[in-house]
């Protein structure tokens, strides 16, 4: 599979913007971070003397993102996708690990240098209703960030705002300025957000689910948006989502994550074509598949829900995991946990099967790769029937609102200036593919 084999979030038929002529210099890491959060324990409990307990939200995760570079972070709700998205811009507490930003290590640094490096890194958060102040007008909550840096006011912070809100589409930016958030439609509220990110000119942006809050009929404007500031400004993104065609639609990189961990890496198509963790095959398996002639073997995982105060010994999956007992290494994977393996093409796999010559290594032919399905057979290769000529693909992108119709100032009876409308209604997202989840 190839790039030119997905479907554009822009206009089908169109190629999705690829960063060229992107400066491929910028870079942002995490290495093996953790986020541990102390579990509040009842007063008896801790006369007792019993340890403290820990919410490993987020547990050794390694991650690298590229200027220019889409990196989707996917993964069941609850796996520690947010928390690792507040720990790259330095919100949440980090207890262990490092991030660092050009190879510099900023996971301790605060004050002036703290802003600075929140100027490079910027985060759009899930819930436009809940992200913007409710009683800031839409030029205060822009132009606040340039107060916190310094920018002084004037014709250049002015050129600023205007500049960010109508990169974000949000047309004529006059047309916002002394308006509420409240005014807005959810559409509308989630380019503010991405203005607001954009203002600084950040090189880096942490997008938490920012259309899984949104009416479908917005989502692709909002996509669109947020890629052609990729390809305009070179912007790298660490694109959080639990809808893995989502992921593969626009991401270059995808990062699979199981309760707290990296678990599987990879180019997108690489890693959706062939899988090398059986957590991302179970998520693939749930991925609707457009021809039904190609029907996947469904694989539901059973097993307790992961719980990020109790995880597992060994390899954190192996209480849900279907292909360690066929295997007969059910032993080793309760007790020891296995580290990322290079199984080439740049991909990664936390697997014990994914060790140099087992069946999910890199040398296996991606048709003789592993899979169980819901009776509990080991097939190879994704789908049922013949060897498919060409590997699944992602659904359709949702239906598009042409960017000009859905930012062009609407209803003439409120008359001119008047902001654009757009369906606000919050709808939630398709469900997490493994657990129903959203
Ligand atoms: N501030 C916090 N205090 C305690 N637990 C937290 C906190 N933030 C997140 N968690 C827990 O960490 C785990 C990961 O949460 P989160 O990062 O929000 O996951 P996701 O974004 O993948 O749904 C969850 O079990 C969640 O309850
Ligand atoms: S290491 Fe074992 S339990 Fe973990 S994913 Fe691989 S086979 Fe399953
Ligand atoms: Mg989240």
């Amino acid at each position: 599979m190839t790039a030119a084999d997905r479907p554009s979030v822009a206009i089908p038929g169109e190629a999705l913007p690829r960063p060229a002529g992107v400066a491929t210099d910028g870079l942002l890491e995490l290495q093996g971070v953790s986020v541990h959060f102390a579990l509040h324990q009842g007063f008896a409990t801790t006369l007792r003397g019993a340890p403290p307990r820990f919410v490993r939200a987020v547990d050794g995760v390694d991650l690298r993102i590229r200027s220019g570079e889409v990196v989707s972070l996917v993964g069941e709700s609850g796996c520690g996708k947010t928390t690792t998205g507040r720990a790259l811009v330095r919100l949440a507490p980090i207890s262990g690990g490092r991030v660092l930003l050009d190879g510099k290590d900023v996971t301790g640094i605060g004050g002036r240098e703290l802003r600075d490096y929140r100027r490079r890194v910027q985060i759009i958060f899930q819930d436009p209703y809940e992200s913007l102040n409710p009683k800031q007008m839409i030029g205060d909550i822009i132009a606040e960030p340039l107060d916190i840096h310094g920018v002084p006011s004037g014709a250049e912070r002015a050129e600023r705002v205007t500049r960010a809100l109508e990169s974000a589409g949000l047309r004529p930016a006059r047309a916002y300025l002394r308006r509420f958030p409240h005014e807005l439609s959810g559409g509308q509220r989630q380019r503010v957000a991405i203005a607001a990110a954009m203002v600084l000119d950040p090189e880096f942006v942490v997008a938490d689910e920012p259309v899984s809050m949104l009416d479908v009929s917005v989502r692709t404007g909002i996509l669109r948006i947020m890629m052609e500031l990729r390809q305009s400004r070179g912007v790298g993104y660490l694109f959080i989502t639990h809808d893995l065609s989502l992921a593969w639609l626009i991401a270059d990189r995808i990062a699979v994550m199981y309760l707290g961990r990296v678990v599987e890496t990879g180019p997108a198509e690489r890693l959706v074509s062939q899988p090398r963790h059986p957590y991302t095959q179970a998520l693939l398996s749930v991925m609707p598949s457009p021809d039904p002639k190609r029907r996947r073997r469904r694989l539901i995982l059973s097993g307790e829900t992961p719980d990020a105060s109790r995880i597992p010994s060994g390899c954190r999956f192996h209480p849900r995991c279907p292909l360690a007992a066929p295997y007969g290494i059910e032993e080793r994977c309760r007790t020891e946990d296995p580290p990322a393996f290079d199984v080439g093409a740049g991909v990664t796999s936390a697997c014990w099967l994914a060790e140099p010559g087992g069946p999910l290594a890199g040398d296996t032919p991606w048709r003789g790769i592993p899979v169980v399905g819901d009776d509990g057979t080991i097939t190879h290769g994704l789908e049922r029937g013949p060897a498919p000529a060409a590997p699944v693909r992602a659904p359709e992108p949702p239906a598009v609102t042409p960017p000009d119709a859905a930012n062009a100032p609407a209803a003439p009876a409120q008359g001119p200036g008047t902001p654009a409308q757009e369906t606000g209604t919050p709808a939630s997202g398709p469900g997490d593919p493994a657990t129903g989840a959203g």
